[in-house]
């Protein structure tokens, strides 16, 4: 994932659409994405509200190059149709689908997303929360080599209600692994679920480093105060780059030429390790570039 399209996603927030303060204060935040909620944040007296208060964020030049994603209300939902109408011919960067559980469902939505007038450049994000969804998750993730499917997103607290488990993140471990392989065998970005008590950064910053490890690109948040710890865990360390930047430059020594393996501080290092360093170091320069 060396490629110039790469961006950063380390702070994914949410917001209630129907919240005008909120959305205010989005643009000065230091989030690489805005997520603007329809589904479950916004009750449903306030649908039409939000709707087009989403639409109206969506050209808002303030925002700057944050990346805007609008999460519709569910498929079986009596908003959904008006939601993927307005909000695909609004074109954000990416639509956000709750709830999807099948292959079928990706598809019907890709041909909805053409129908609705969303540009080729709008891509389709999915919430991975249903049991279907993770016991279906790599056919999902195929879906993304043909179609606008870039990303998944987990939503625990669905989840956990679906499983009739209790909030517990061990729980969900084998759920993150399968769908970050899934994702990764199909070049898909894949973001970890909210942490719902924002009074407690330490337990954030557990839950963030644990995500990194994982090989999650970034966390949804629900407030502000998460946005900086986010940015934190999931941007390279000063020493992780510094260490990638020695692999390169082991590995451009014309003594090293044509070697497939060296040893870099007494450590077995293979050109795998310098395609790692090599993407370490594009990470770096997209954060460094976005500016936030
Ligand atoms: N995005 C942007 N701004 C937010 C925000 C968010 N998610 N959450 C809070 N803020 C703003 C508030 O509007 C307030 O702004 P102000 O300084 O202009 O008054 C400031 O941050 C401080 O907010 P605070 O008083 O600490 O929180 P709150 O009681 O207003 O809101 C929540 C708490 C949980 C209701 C709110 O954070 C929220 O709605 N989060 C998102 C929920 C969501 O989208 N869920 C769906 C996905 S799980
Ligand atoms: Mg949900």
């Amino acid at each position: 994932m060396t490629d110039a399209s790469f961006r950063p996603r380390r702070s994914c927030l949410y917001m209630p659409a129907s919240n005008e303060r909120a959305l205010e204060k989005a643009k000065t935040l230091p989030a690489d994405t805005i997520i603007f909620d329809l589904e479950d944040a916004v009750a449903p007296d306030a649908k039409d509200q939000a709707r087009s208060n989403a639409c109206a964020a969506i050209y808002n030049e303030e925002y700057g190059s944050r990346e805007l994603v609008v999460r519709v209300n569910g498929m079986d939902t009596p908003w959904f149709e008006k939601d993927m109408e307005r909000v695909c011919a609004n074109s954000p960067d990416a639509v956000l689908i709750p709830k999807v559980q099948t292959a079928k469902d990706i598809y019907d939505l890709a041909v909805r997303m053409d129908k609705d007038g969303a540009k080729p450049e709008v891509a389709l994000w999915v919430m991975i929360e249903m049991p279907l969804a993770i016991l279906n998750i790599a056919e999902i993730a195929a879906l993304a080599k043909h179609s606008r499917l870039t990303t998944f997103v987990m939503g625990f607290n669905d989840l956990a209600k679906e499983m009739r488990a209790e909030q517990d993140r061990l729980l969900f471990t084998p759920a993150m692994a399968q769908t970050i392989m899934a994702a990764r065998a199909y070049g898909m970005n894949v973001i970890d679920s909210v942490y719902n008590d924002f009074n407690d950064p330490d337990g954030l910053k557990q839950e963030c480093e644990q995500a990194r490890k994982f090989g999650f690109d970034g966390k949804t948040l629900i407030h502000p105060a998460q946005i900086d710890i986010a940015n934190i865990v999931f941007a390279p360390s000063d020493e992780k780059i510094a260490e990638a930047r020695a692999i390169v430059t082991a590995f451009a020594d014309p003594e090293n030429a044509g070697k497939g393996v060296i040893t870099i501080d007494g450590k077995m290092t293979e050109i795998l390790h310098l395609r790692q360093a090599e993407q370490t170091i594009a990470t770096a320069r997209a954060i460094a570039a976005a500016g936030q």
